[in-house]
C-alpha cells in the first residue's frame, strides 16, 4: 500500500482528481466506480474544474467509451418515500453533467438480480478503479462491519452507526433507509487499482486501526484492502 499524505481535503481531491483523469487519458475505455459522501466533494469539484480548462484549450476528455459502476446505493425505505439524497442524484449533480456519454450502470437495477452486476462488470472488462472513502466505523461501500472478503454485490443492512452518520441522528425514521444494494468486498478487491480518500480528524483513528500491522479482519472492511497489491492511500493526516 502505497500511502500519501497532502496537506489539506481540497490537495487530496486535485490529486484523485488528476489520478483518474491521467487514467481516462491513457485508456478511454476504462471501467471506473467512484464514492459518494462529503469526503469525494473536492475531488468532483477539481474534475469538474479541469474539464472545464480542457473545454477552454478545446483538448476535451472524452467519456464516451468509459464505464461507471456505481458503488452503492440505498434501498428505497418501506415507506415509499426516501427523504434523503439517492446517490444517482448525487452522481448526477457531481460528475455526470460534465462526462457527456459515460456509460452509467446504475446499481439499484441489480437488486433482484446482483450476480447480473458482477457479470456486467466482468462483460465490461473488469475494473480498472475502485476510488473508495471510509465509514468512521471502518465501511468501505456498504460493507459493513462483520463483512468477509468473498463478498459480492447484494443487499444489506445499514449499520445503527451509518445511519446516524449519514443522516443525522435526529433523522432516523421510516423514510431514512435502513438499507443498501453494495459492491463486496471481493468486487471491489477485483479492481486493478484502488484509491481510498479518507480526510478529517474524525476518520483518522479508524484509518491507523485499518492499516495497522494486525491482519485483515471483519470487524474493520477497509482492512481487507491489505490483501490488494495496488492501493494507494490518501490523507490530510499523518500516517504511521
Ligand atoms: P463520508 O462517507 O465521505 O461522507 O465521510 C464515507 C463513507 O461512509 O464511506
Amino acid at each position: 500500500m502505497k500511502k500519501i499524505q497532502l496537506h489539506n481535503e481540497a490537495a487530496v481531491g486535485v490529486f484523485a482528481a488528476n489520478l483518474i483523469l491521467s487514467l481516462i487519458k491513457e485508456n478511454p475505455t476504462a471501467v471506473i466506480s467512484l464514492p459518494t459522501g462529503k469526503t469525494p466533494l473536492p475531488m468532483y469539484a477539481s474534475i469538474r474544474v479541469m474539464m472545464q480548462e480542457k473545454k477552454e484549450k478545446n483538448m476535451p476528455l472524452p467519456w464516451h467509451a468509459v464505464s461507471f459502476f456505481q458503488l452503492d446505493e440505498y434501498v428505497r425505505p418501506a415507506s415509499g418515500t426516501m427523504v434523503v439524497e439517492s446517490f444517482i442524484e448525487y452522481l448526477n449533480r457531481e460528475l455526470l453533467s460534465v462526462t457527456e456519454g459515460i456509460h452509467f450502470h446504475s446499481i439499484a437495477q441489480y437488486q433482484t438480480n446482483p450476480d447480473d452486476y458482477e457479470k456486467a462488470i466482468q462483460n465490461a472488462g473488469g475494473l480498472d478503479l475502485v476510488v473508495l472513502g471510509i465509514g468512521i466505523n471502518g465501511h468501505i461501500a456498504f460493507n459493513e462491519p462483520g463483512t468477509q472478503p468473498e463478498s459480492l454485490t447484494r443487499t444489506v443492512l445499514l449499520d445503527e452507526t451509518t445511519r446516524q452518520s449519514n443522516f443525522g441522528t435526529d433523522q432516523l425514521n421510516d423514510n431514512t433507509p435502513t438499507q443498501a444494494i453494495t459492491m463486496g468486498i471481493q468486487t471491489i478487491l477485483s479492481a486493478r487499482q484502488i484509491v481510498l480518500l479518507a480526510t478529517g480528524e474524525k476518520k483518522k483513528a479508524i484509518v491507523q486501526q485499518a492499516f495497522s500491522d494486525q491482519e485483515p479482519n471483519a470487524s474493520i472492511p477497509a482492512s481487507w484492502l491489505k490483501r490488494h497489491p495496488n492501493v494507494i492511500l490518501l490523507t490530510d493526516f499523518l500516517m504511521p
